[in-house]
């Protein structure tokens, strides 16, 4: 029995699969970072913050808000940055990645950037715009979300006031002027809907990245939204399918707003399982992508997610609940993630000693815990 007790203390404090860590493994599987999305009003909460803030959990953060247009320069020339400095000093304070979100969208845009203008006066505010924020923000930011959303789901550009003011070219013009602002950040174009091979959405945006590319600007990275539904999500093959054709086009990818909705509430056990399934699918695509950097979840507990308020009735799409348990989602993920670690699936992205000593602590994990289902079985 003190055998077992000591097998027991060593397993929880190797970390179990229920306690184990999302960044730690997804880092020792060879990704940057597994992250959150995090917002103003969560940050006054102990139990969130005491989970955000931990970076074996999430090794990088986005703001859910505090950086869009309308917080930032909700009239012309002024500019404020409370809510996403909140949000910023955390990564500062813990070393987390910060993937910065978003400088130029058609929503949460203020109405005064949607007044009608000449392409010169439209050029010159979305400049005043970036040069603003991504300069405030400059050094801080892993990787901007440059541009958000300026494909439909027809394949058509979004006939948003940018667009209306100075066609494509105000794509271009955005990824030059974050390129001259915050040279350092990864500049990304970021859209929903863009995940399952291969729609039409999925080809213009590939048809207007090259596009955009070939005028001269610089952009790194696609990131895939990611919102999905529970049982109608797209397969491994699907995911990774779409991620080959965009790596013609870019050097990173990543999943950046994840979150696999309920279409019906309460969720049932079953339901919870098939929701583990969907997001496996996302996580192990991104492991066999080789440009796939990372997964940011858009929010990591129930209790913040915007499933409720967009979409009435649907919801439970987070990896822990609003009472802060975890999911079978949540422990899947992990054990997939210590199994690509293991396997060395690809070459770990943390420092190469970390990076042995977590392939260390993953093999011995495996062989703690299997000695222990061993002992129980025995008992
Ligand atoms: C997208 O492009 C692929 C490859 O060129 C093509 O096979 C597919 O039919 C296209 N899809 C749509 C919806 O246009």
């Amino acid at each position: 029995m003190i055998r077992l007790f000591q097998l027991l203390v060593l397993a929880i404090t190797l970390g179990t699969p229920a306690t184990c860590q999302l960044d730690k493994w997804a880092k020792a599987a060879g990704l940057k970072y597994f992250g959150t999305a995090v917002d103003n009003p969560a940050l006054n909460n102990q139990g969130y913050m005491k989970i955000a803030r931990d970076t074996d959990e999430f090794g990088s953060i986005t703001p859910a808000n505090g950086q869009k247009w309308s917080n930032t320069e909700s009239s012309q020339g002024r500019f404020s940055y409370g809510s996403g400095d909140a949000i910023a000093n955390i990564a500062k304070q813990t070393g987390q990645l910060l993937r910065c979100h978003t400088l130029v969208w058609y929503n949460q845009l203020p109405g005064w950037v949607s007044s009608s203008y000449s392409k010169d006066q439209m050029q010159r505010i979305i400049a005043t715009h970036i040069q603003n924020v991504a300069g405030h923000y400059k050094g801080q930011c892993y990787a901007w979300d440059v541009v958000n959303e300026a494909v439909e789901d027809d394949g058509k550009m979004r006939q948003n006031p940018m667009y209306k003011a100075m066609g494509i070219d105000y794509i271009t013009h955005s990824f030059k002027i974050a390129a001259q602002t915050d040279p350092t950040a990864k500049l990304y174009y970021n859209d929903f809907n863009i995940e399952r091979c291969c729609n039409a959405k999925i080809n213009a945006t590939y048809d207007m990245i090259k596009t955009v590319k070939a005028a001269g600007a610089r952009i790194d990275g696609i990131g895939m939204q990611g919102h999905s539904r529970v049982g109608k999500s797209p397969s491994k093959k699907e995911l990774k399918d779409t991620m080959a054709k965009f790596s013609q086009v870019v050097d990173e990818l990543a999943y950046t707003e994840i979150d696999i909705r309920h279409l019906k509430l309460p969720a049932s056990a079953a339901d919870n399982q098939q929701q583990a399934k969907d997001y496996l699918e996302v996580v192990g695509a991104c492991l066999e992508a080789p440009k796939c950097v990372g997964i940011t979840v858009w929010d990591f507990t129930d209790q913040y997610s915007w499933i409720p308020g967009q979409y009435s009735g649907e919801g439970e799409a987070c990896l822990w609940d609003r009472s802060y348990n975890k999911k079978p989602a949540y422990s899947s993920i992990v054990s997939l993630l210590q199994s690509a670690a293991t396997a060395g699936l690809r070459s770990a992205t943390s420092s190469p000693t970390a990076a042995v000593t977590a392939r260390a602590d993953a093999t011995a994990e495996v062989v703690v815990v299997t000695t222990l289902a061993t002992v129980l079985a025995r008992a």
